[in-house]
């Protein structure tokens, strides 16, 4: 695991966009996985500007939901998918095709998540899966207890969850209880996991993915087991890093062949 610590959100969305556009320069039909919330829009601010500026297409690429909510009505503005419509398909001028998730209004939701990972695995796995990670140690929607063996799946958000979503929403009870996730061993087969987190209110989870036991009281732990594992934090989502120091030189000292 690399653990690279940035000042802030704006530095980290330069980096791990960097990161992406080098992949998708290489492979052009690259298959994003792509996390919602706060954390990542500076990644697809600055993918867009590459884009508007003509300096990356993504046109070839195809993008997989991490997660998605139950229950909302079609189209609801929160949903995942109309989130990642408006902040990634638009910016990045993809076709609205190219976006792949689970059937969270088929009537067979077990047999939607099964449907999901095979179209996962159709398309011949994830190259790079963008993460985020809950205040409570969550991937995806995987709350803590998750089997680190875990496959796509519906799972019930914690009350903790809900309410650090409920921002998002006009009325806190409108935020779901129910989602579809991929699991956490799903995860893991993405080719490179990426992690981001930003704020002082992701310390205590950064620490216990990152340095604590490999446990599924905290899911994003199961990232030690990847190979190629990339954390991006801010220096407030580092504060509790024991190693921060060691990670810090690790990186100022990374040779330039060496990409993340
Ligand atoms: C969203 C997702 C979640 C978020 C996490 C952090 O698709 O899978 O795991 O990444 O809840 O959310 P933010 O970035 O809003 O703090």
């Amino acid at each position: 695991m690399e653990v690279v610590i940035v000042p802030d959100g704006a530095e980290l969305g330069k980096l791990v966009a960097a990161v992406i556009a080098g992949l998708v320069r290489r492979r052009p039909d690259a298959t994003l996985g792509v996390a919602t919330g706060s954390t990542p829009l500076p990644v697809y601010d600055v993918l867009g500007s590459m884009v508007a500026a003509g300096r990356l297409s993504m046109h070839g690429c195809r993008v997989f939901l991490l997660d998605e909510y139950i229950g909302l009505p079609a189209g609801h503005p929160q949903s995942y998918r109309a989130v990642v419509e408006r902040e990634v398909v638009r910016r990045l001028d993809l076709p609205s095709s190219s976006v792949l998730g689970p059937d969270v209004s088929a009537p067979d939701l077990i047999a939607a998540c099964a449907d999901y990972e095979r179209l996962i695995q159709r398309s011949g796995g994830i190259d790079l899966q963008l993460l985020g990670i809950g205040a409570d140690g969550h991937i995806g929607f995987n709350e803590p207890c998750s089997s680190l063996g875990s496959r796509t799946r519906v799972k019930t958000l914690t009350p903790r969850t809900r309410a650090d979503n409920a921002r998002f929403f006009d009325d806190p009870a409108d935020v779901p209880q129910h989602v579809i996730t991929q699991g956490v061993a799903t995860i893991l087969e993405a080719r490179h996991l990426v992690l981001l987190a930003v704020g002082a209110g992701k310390a205590d989870a950064v620490a216990n993915a990152v340095e604590g036991p490999l446990s599924s009281f905290v899911p994003a732990s199961a990232i030690q087991l990847h190979p190629h594992a990339t954390v991006v934090v801010d220096e407030a989502a580092a504060g509790g890093l024991q190693l921060a120091d060691y990670f810090r030189s690790t990186y100022t000292a990374k040779p330039s062949w060496q990409s993340l």
